[in-house]
């Protein structure tokens, strides 16, 4: 058997610097570890199973085309529970994950994305309604309350009231929490997970969440009466996940509804927000890559349709490369193995978990030339493989919202350039930034609203 090159971990008070270094500089952690030990090794913690690092695609392409019996994932994210609950789809393994996946696939692809496409425009237009010229604004934030209205929309169908504006400040405060590399220190140490009253982070980390789950607890009870009562004619996710039933009839428990809404909501806007903000700051940070996607959106007319917008090839080779030069999840969720695999003629044995890291092979200078560049032209010289380019994972775990966020990143995108003309208020470049799990530009970039255009 081929040795796999190995790295003895550190232990006590170096790894500890590691793992710091890990949360407060995550790119400088990731880009050292590839030079330093390539694109294939194993990492041997004390007392832990071995894990191996990849960014190669043809061990990607292994890992993704690997049949799924031979992976759990669900327990690699165990660490998500706090945030989503024990019945996300993110714990799920085996025929649940996979009957979970085909109830929640289809409302994100496809057809069902014309309504979305019509409801991001008009969110898109509500949220800047109030734009003046001169005005200088946090991207984030403004990102965000779109992508999550996008989100609370698409999943529970409701864009108006009471319960759906709390939840929507609700939810916003508890992400929030995590909006510094500092305080995103919770999710990786439990010791940190205390409840010292509603002042504390992580105390009023359960106060939120503990709001969230009662308010989500109240819509399912109603949407459940609406339905039993023949009255609702939703067609929204919630009301999808309320009617599916298993093989022996069961519906799903208010538990694991709640669970995965939550999933939904989390995964769903956070992530967007950061894609959009990235691609905000490339198309004002590098001007010529501007004028060129106003010349093709001036080629398509005035208001052109979403199917017109989502195939534009400019812009669609600007989404991509702002998802390649900074992913918005550095890697892909961790496979445990449960049975012996071979990966790029190594065998690997039982227990070791498997890491492909999207950050590294998104970097690779033989795929990627001038890695650290902005050039969204490569995507249009060459077909990248799904062991390449991977900014929503794969195989069996990947993205159930690549579509969705596509086309969201494109017509939120779309609909402000033709209502404004913006700029940046800096011209330092920006570097990602931790922000919770994912990698994300500094919460204080900053924009300002040039001219009004319609
Ligand atoms: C730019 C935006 C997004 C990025 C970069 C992103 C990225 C990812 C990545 C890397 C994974 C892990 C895949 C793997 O390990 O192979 C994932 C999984 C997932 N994403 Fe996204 N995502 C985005 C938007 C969304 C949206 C809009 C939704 C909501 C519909 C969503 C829902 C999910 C779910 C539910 C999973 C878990 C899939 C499973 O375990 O089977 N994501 N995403």
């Amino acid at each position: 058997m081929k040795p796999i090159p190995t790295l003895e971990a550190a232990s006590g008070l170096r790894l500890i610097m590691r793992r710091i270094k890990a949360i407060l500089r995550p790119v400088d952690f990731i880009t050292d570890r590839a030079r330093q030990y390539g694109d294939f090794y194993q990492l041997k913690l004390k007392n832990a199973p071995p894990t191996v690092m990849t960014s190669n695609p043809q061990a990607i392409e292994n890992i993704f085309t690997a049949s799924t019996d031979k992976f759990e994932v669900g327990r690699g994210n165990k660490m998500l529970t706090f945030l989503v609950g024990d019945n996300s789809l993110l714990l799920l393994d085996g025929k649940e994950h996979k009957n979970r996946r085909r109830l929640l696939m289809p409302p994100f692809h496809g057809e069902s994305l014309q309504k979305c496409s019509d409801q991001i425009v008009a969110i898109t237009n509500k949220v800047i309604a109030d734009w003046q010229p001169n005005k200088a604004f946090t991207v984030r934030p403004v990102m965000q309350e779109i992508t999550l209205r996008v989100m609370l929309s698409v999943v529970f169908g409701i864009d108006s009231g009471t319960r759906y504006d709390r939840l929507r400040e609700l939810l916003t405060a508890l992400l929030d929490i995590f909006n510094t590399p500092l305080s995103s220190s919770f999710m990786f140490f439990s010791f940190l997970q205390k409840d010292w009253g509603k002042f504390s982070p992580w105390g009023r980390f359960l106060l939120l969440k503990q709001e969230i789950r009662q308010l989500i607890y109240a819509e399912i009870a109603e949407r459940r009466e609406l339905l039993a009562s023949g009255t609702s004619g939703l067609r929204d996710i919630f009301s999808l996940l309320l009617l599916a039933k298993d093989e022996n009839g069961e519906g799903m428990t208010d538990e694991e509804l709640h669970d995965e809404l939550i999933t939904l909501l989390f995964a769903g806007h956070e992530t967007t927000a950061s894609a959009l903000a990235w691609l905000f700051y490339w198309i004002h940070y590098l001007p010529e890559v501007q004028d060129k996607l106003r010349f093709e959106l001036d080629s398509v007319g005035e208001n052109p349709d979403y199917k017109t917008i989502n195939n534009l090839t400019y812009l669609d080779a600007i989404v991509s490369e702002t998802l390649r030069i900074y992913p918005i999840v550095a890697g892909a969720f961790g496979r445990i193995l449960t049975q012996p695999i071979s990966v790029m003629g190594y065998d690997l044995e039982p227990k070791t978990w498997l890491m492909v890291s999207i950050y590294s092979l998104h970097h690779r200078e033989d795929l990627y030339p001038d890695p650290e560049q902005f050039k969204p032209e490569r995507f249009l010289q060459k077909t990248y493989s799904p062991y390449e380019y991977i900014p929503f994972g794969g195989g069996n775990r990947r993205c159930i919202g690549s579509a969705l966020a596509l086309l969201e990143m494109k017509l939120v995108t779309t609909t402000v350039l033709s209502r404004f003309q913006l700029d940046l208020t800096s011209n330092h470049p920006l570097f990602p930034v931790r922000r919770g799990l994912t990698l994300a530009p500094p919460s204080s970039f900053k924009m300002r609203i040039k001219n009004k255009l319609a």
